[in-house]
């Protein structure tokens, strides 16, 4: 993959999480009077989606890229393997969360309004951090190798 190409769909793909984000909290600051049971059933597909394919890019492309290119100013193994561990909790959690939103969807919630409050921020709080680290690291490197012209494979 190009490193132009890469660097707009790492872009794309965080942007697409972020608006996955706000829509989490707009259902959790819903619950419980307020929830929209269609728009639980769309986040829950959506957010299965959006977050099997940033896992996929990233770790298929970009950590692969930054690792090799070493263009970090930080040990840039250490830090992929610990965006590495986000992605193992976080698809365990995303799981967890598509079963209570298809829940909600289809009006028969798994958990009371508490506890899947709860769930959702910690969830969007945890992926919205994990996205700012790597913004700032893995968007420099990846800008970086953009402007010295070096292609990914
Ligand atoms: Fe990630």
């Amino acid at each position: 993959m190009r490193q132009n190409g890469l660097m707009e769909i790492f872009d794309r793909s965080r942007r697409a999480q972020l608006e996955l984000c706000d829509q989490l909290e707009i259902i959790a600051d819903s619950l419980p009077e307020r929830v929209d049971r269609q728009t639980c059933a769309l986040t829950a597909q959506a957010l299965d989606e959006v977050i099997r394919s940033a896992h996929a890019i990233e770790e298929a492309h970009v950590f692969p890229l930054v690792t090799r290119e070493a263009t970090l100013e930080v040990d840039s193994s250490a830090l992929v393997a610990h965006l590495r561990q986000d992605h193992l909790a976080d698809a365990f959690l995303v799981e967890e969360l598509v079963e209570l939103l298809a829940s909600y969807g289809s009006g028969t919630p798994l958990h009371g309004p508490e506890a899947s409050g709860y769930m959702l921020r910690s969830f969007f709080g945890g992926l919205r951090r994990h996205l700012a680290l790597e913004q700032e690291l893995l968007g420099k490197a990846l800008g970086r190798l953009d402007s010295k012209g070096h292609g990914g494979r």
